[in-house]
């Protein structure tokens, strides 16, 4: 069981064979920290770890005691009681104090992880995959009790933590805050590593250097939204992709967040992260109980890219769920690119004529195929199919798709409405809105309640009345708008703090039911690109759209963002026209295909506009996806060069067991004459000895030279990509199992007298 309970001391170490967490119960019964990292012996005493300096100015805990909070690494602290940082959580006491002294009472440990009631959370298919440890803290006077809980995988570099209160009063306590987890850590050496950026140009890497005061993120629109992903990474100045110590923080859920380091005078780090507590309150009554989404802690001590495929494991295998999890994705084309909301059948089946010859799997017809939905200011809501667009309804479409070897899939907004809809005339009481307040649309929407139970059925029964009635394979989710004016008219005034947690739950929940009735349905998540692209969708929808930017270029920097938590097999990547839509640039064809690779595959541009070649092109990059979809999902991801720092950008992904891997190179502008350059690889096995698949070149290379002296990209059989924005993509294999490692070990013939032989042999002219 890897979690030791050292009862003398007090301590709890949870740890497997790449992490340590250790804990302590502190001389008042609070939980402190005293060690987070790389595994550390489990017959060391740690009490060492816990400094207890007198300092000045330190507002000690009793008369007695030593015990000042403020100098004290606290599991999950609260303000008031010297501890004058910001606290985990905050708890309204009827007598108006938010007073509370949280101490332990008991714990329990046990194999196997529980699922969340009506959240997502990471999960475990056998109990002895992780062990879960529940520490119950009880704070008299308030009445109220405090679980905190943790689990540690077995074989993964993660932990996961979050937070339960529970009220046994006969009044009534108010949470004012309640976030999932408090770390802190000893000192502040770290650069802190953020996905930040806005509609177009998500998940940017963005850095900056910890120093004393407050370093936060968030999100107040909602959901996760756009502009911060729910993500945080701390590491070492001297950290690296592939060297140092690297810490991840990722967030299981999909609304409003906060996410916070605060530097203290002592240089000690406190990272906060939970839902954010800016119009959030939560009440509860007798025998009530409220539980936080879950935080997922990921540590590496070899680099940024072990810490990101530790995510990616754990997300591919213990987050994504269902049907789809293990399954290849089909490559889809979308109509929004190629059509817009101009969709018909005749479009949609002249579109499919080209499609199906490419080898495409699956059609998506995206917006504009509902009541009179010629432009985004009306009709959503109204998901019946319009029979001028769609004279024989989809069922006709359908099934002239399948003639053609094509499966159907499906937009939908269900979230939203548009105030010139029937759904919006006869309900006008079921979107948010403020009362004695104006409606204040977003592209011409509103947000319906899903905070309201009445809401979420109709819409089950409306989505499901879609599936019943037509073989629909794939439902792509979208939500174009953030939410203001947050107030349910379902629940009483003092309620209205639940309501930006219970439309999250809301969704959650209509989402949850739909996976169960239809478990074969594709879900794609999608918010006007991705902006709710958060651990928390990937529970329901094992895709999701990455952006609406589509140029390769824009895609270079999105995708290398995201693949700092998200799995390539969650990155929804399409190819689209040139000029690009949203920048107007014009990237090679390959370029755009190189990087879409390292996704999920999907057009969307007129593909009955392609000339001869790029037919014929599209239809080699198909080809060359599907025979290679596995090894670009589940094998490790390497991010080598960054868009963010320099000219050019590469990455690659390796199979489990090294012997294979496919690697992008893109040059981002081009150089007249450019400098000497060796790409230097990851992950292969130094003794295997690898060719470059599809080449001319006669060139095979252990995998150590390709790793350590590098792969020059001007050698003959390669050329180095010339112009702007060129790429190449190159595969290579393992030609035999990998020799005996030879570095080490030399061989007694190496030595032998016939050395010497050899040399006599060099004609004397050389000599
Ligand atoms: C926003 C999405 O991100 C696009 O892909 C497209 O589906 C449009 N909405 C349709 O309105």
């Amino acid at each position: 069981m890897p979690v030791q309970f050292d009862a003398p001391r007090g301590h709890f170490h949870l740890y497997n064979n790449s992490i340590s967490y250790i804990i302590e119960i502190l001389s008042n019964g609070q939980m402190a920290n005293l060690y987070f990292g790389q595994r550390v012996s489990t017959r060391g005493d740690y009490s060492y770890l816990h400094e207890s300096l007198t300092r000045p100015h330190g507002a000690y805990y009793n008369e007695t005691s030593a015990l000042a909070l403020e100098f004290v690494r606290q599991e999950y602290p609260s303000f008031g009681t010297g501890d004058f940082r910001q606290g985990a959580f905050q708890l309204l006491q009827e007598n108006g104090s938010f007073i509370t002294d949280f101490v332990y009472q008991r714990h329990h440990i046990y194999a196997g992880k529980k699922p969340l009631n009506g959240l997502p959370s990471t999960y475990v298919e056998e109990n002895n995959e992780a062990t879960s440890l529940e520490i119950e803290l009880y704070d008299a006077p308030s009445q109220t009790r405090l679980f905190l809980c943790y689990c540690i995988y077995e074989t993964r570099g993660v932990l996961t933590r979050q937070a339960r209160f529970a009220y046994e009063g006969n009044s009534q306590v108010t949470l004012t805050s309640a976030l999932s987890a408090c770390l802190d850590l000893p000192d502040h050496d770290y650069q802190l590593l953020q996905l930040s950026g806005a509609w177009g140009r998500e998940r940017h890497v963005y850095e900056r250097t910890l120093c004393p005061g407050v370093h936060s993120i968030y999100s107040l629109r909602g959901i996760s939204g756009a502009e911060h992903n729910p993500f945080l990474l701390l590491k070492r100045s001297a950290t690296t992709e592939d060297s140092g110590e690297a810490m991840a923080f990722s967030f299981v859920y999909s609304g409003n967040f906060l996410a916070q380091i605060e530097v203290g005078s002592h240089h000690s780090s406190r990272l906060l992260f939970g839902i954010h507590p800016e119009n959030f309150n939560w009440s509860l009554s007798t025998g009530e109980s409220f539980q936080t989404p879950e935080l997922v802690i990921a540590y590496s001590s070899s680099g940024m890219n072990q810490l990101s495929q530790t995510l990616h494991q754990l997300y591919q295998q213990r987050l994504v769920r269902g049907y789809w999890r293990d399954r290849p994705r089909p490559v889809i084309f979308n109509s929004w690119e190629a059509v817009f909301m101009e969709v018909s059948e005749t479009r949609l089946l002249s579109l499919a004529e080209k499609a199906a010859p490419l080898g495409i799997e699956l059609m998506v017809l995206d917006d504009g195929w509902f009541g009179q939905r010629n432009n985004d200011s009306v009709a959503l809501g109204d998901w019946q199919v319009n029979p001028q667009k769609f004279p024989g309804g989809l069922q006709s479409l359908i099934q002239k798709l399948k003639e053609r070897k094509l499966d159907f899939g499906l937009w939908i907004e269900p979230e939203m409405v548009s105030q010139d809809s029937e759904l919006f005339t006869q309900n006008p009481h079921w979107v948010l809105k403020a009362p004695n307040r104006s409606l204040n649309p977003s592209r011409h929407q509103h947000v319906l309640d899903l905070a309201n139970p009445q809401v979420t059925n109709y819409l089950f029964d409306t989505i499901a009345g879609l599936l019943r009635e037509n073989d629909i394979r794939y439902i792509k989710w979208d939500m174009n708008r953030y939410l203001t004016h947050c107030y349910s008219p379902a629940y009483s005034p003092q309620e209205q703090g639940k309501v930006l947690h219970c439309y999250i739950l809301g969704v959650y929940h209509l989402w949850e039911r739909l996976l169960q009735a239809f478990p074969q349905v594709l879900f794609e998540s999608c918010a006007a690109g991705g902006a709710r692209f958060d651990p928390g969708m990937l529970y329901y929808s094992p895709q999701i759209w990455c952006s609406d930017s589509m140029d390769a270029l824009e895609r270079l920097k999105i995708q290398y963002g995201t693949s700092f938590a998200y799995p390539l097999s969650s990155i929804s990547a399409h190819v689209s026209a040139i000029p690009n839509h949203q920048v107007r640039r014009n990237t090679p064809l390959n370029t755009r295909g190189n990087v879409s690779f390292f996704g999920v595959l999907g057009y969307e541009l007129d593909i009955e506009d392609l000339t001869p070649k790029e037919f014929s092109q599209i239809k080699e990059q198909i080809s060359f996806y599907k025979q290679h979809q596995r090894l670009l999902h589940r094998g490790n991801f390497y991010r080598l060069l960054s868009p963010f720092v320099q000219n050019q950008a590469a990455w690659m992904v390796v199979s489990q067991d090294g012997l294979e891997a496919i690697v992008c190179f893109c040059q981002i502008l081009a150089i007249p004459n450019p400098g000497f350059f060796r790409l230097q690889l990851r992950g292969l096995q130094p003794e295997a000895l690898y060719s470059l698949v599809g080449y001319q070149s006669p060139l095979c290379l252990y995998g150590s030279q390709l790793m350590r002296a590098g792969l020059p990209l001007d050698i003959k059989g390669i050329s180095r990509p010339h112009g702007d924005y060129s790429s190449l993509l190159l595969h290579l294999s393992a030609t035999s199992a990998p020799l005996p490692n030879l570095d080490y070990a030399f061989p007694q013939e190496c030595f032998s007298e016939e050395v010497s032989d050899i040399n006599l042999s060099i004609p004397e002219a050389y000599r």
